[in-house]
């Protein structure tokens, strides 16, 4: 099969006759094979970069179901990525290792593909990348390299409240990102999901652990001043997949959020009350809670908290009047409610106990809330 030899060709890394022919295909669809399936070729070859993350692992079993063929870029090693073969028939996936800052080994993933997917996305920066150099310079290549590939379609996906005004350098870098994008993909579709919750999340999960810290949960202002939609990682990941079909997504921006906005305390009552314990929290000064995250920055390990991540954790969600969202891409968004129990039942306390989870009343929307 055509496809098939332009994967030889990347393994193999070596001119061949078949790449001038492989580069004009880029720009359009491959013809259809099969009945459907995992064992089908639905026309896509998709790099997704970033897939090793969160988001990733529900964007690749989105993209194996549905027949595609799926270039999976990795840095690290064989672990970091063998629970995604599952998620794509034999022959589908292929697994290449890569640098963001080496633009030759990026091209090299995109030039065999019609869609480029980008989920690159870092919470704290490192030693070897600024933030800048994850989500603005790295995107940049990405979108350059796909580009000049020929590609058809690019999907980037960004963050809620990216803004080059942020006081947060993360939110920064991630507005300058979408900026490159623009720049050099000028038809690409940018997604801006907010936090997201869902199995391996580091939101509903990350709130469950606290529990063990001797004092409780700090929050700033009791968590009453912050407010979240936070939206199901299985939606963005369908939004991300069903954009690739839909040509109204093309150079659009979309700002992917949940159905209801919470104020962070009452996630945190809820998550609590889900999990049969008790909500240990206390209010702290913002002050002091920086100071904290300052002296935790400095690990030598990744960082649990760093004081950018503080920013963002107590920065209330903004969601931009008049962009599109999940329904435009053809995704119910599904609310905290139905999906918390299945992330926080392994934190329950009495874990065994099977009593009907519609004895937790659910999460106060915030308007509700004011209104009480
Ligand atoms: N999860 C959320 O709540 C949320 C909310 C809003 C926006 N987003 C955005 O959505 C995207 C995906 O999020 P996620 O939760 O899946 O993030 P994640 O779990 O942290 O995964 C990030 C991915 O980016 C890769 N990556 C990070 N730094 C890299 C570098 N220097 N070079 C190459 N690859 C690098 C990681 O590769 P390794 O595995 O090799 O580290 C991983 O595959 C990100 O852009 C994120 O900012 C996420």
């Amino acid at each position: 099969m055509l496809v098939n030899r332009c994967f030889r060709e990347l393994c193999c890394s070596r001119p061949a006759i078949g790449l001038a022919v492989s580069c004009q295909r880029n720009v359009s669809y491959l013809p259809k094979a099969g009945p459907g399936g995992r064992s089908s070729f639905s026309g896509v070859v998709a790099t997704v970069f970033g897939s090793t993350g969160f988001l990733g692992r529900y964007v690749l079993n989105r993209l194996g179901r549905g027949g595609n063929q799926i270039i999976v870029p990795y840095r690290g090693d064989e672990h970091d990525y063998r629970h995604l073969r599952l998620m794509g028939d034999l022959g589908q996936m292929m697994f290449f290792d890569y640098n963001l800052k080496d633009p030759e080994s990026v091209a090299k993933l995109v030039k065999h593909s019609n869609c480029v997917i980008n989920l690159i996305g870092r919470q704290y920066e490192t030693r070897n990348f600024s933030f800048d150099d994850v989500h603005a310079t790295g995107a940049r290549v990405i979108a350059k390299a796909a580009r000049e590939a020929g590609v058809k379609r690019l999907i980037h996906v960004s963050a809620l409240n990216a803004s080059e005004k942020s006081p947060s350098k993360f939110l920064q870098s991630k507005a300058r990102g979408e900026v490159a994008v623009r720049e050099e993909f000028p038809d690409a579709t940018i997604m801006r999901p907010a936090t997201c919750f869902g199995h391996e999340d580091h939101f509903l999960n990350y709130y469950a652990y606290l529990r063990k810290l001797p004092l409780g949960i700090p929050l700033i202002d009791g968590g009453m001043k912050t407010t979240k939609v936070p939206v199901y990682i299985a939606d963005v990941a369908q939004a991300v997949v069903n954009a690739i079909r839909e040509d109204d997504s093309i150079g659009q921006t979309f700002e992917l959020v949940g159905p209801e906005e919470y104020y962070l305390f009452d996630v945190l009552d809820y998550t609590y009350r889900l999990m049969r314990r008790e909500l240990p929290h206390y209010t702290m000064p913002r002050s002091i809670y920086n100071l904290i995250a300052w002296a935790m920055e400095q690990s030598i390990w990744s960082p649990r908290l760093t004081r950018d991540m503080l920013f963002r954790e107590f920065l209330s969600d903004q969601i931009t009047a008049g962009l599109p969202g999940l329904e435009d891409l053809g995704v119910e968004p599904s609310s905290l409610d139905t999906i918390a129990i299945s992330v926080l039942r392994r934190h329950r306390h009495s874990f065994f106990w099977d009593e009907s989870i519609d004895s937790d009343a659910p999460c106060r929307p915030t308007s509700s809330y004011v209104s009480n």
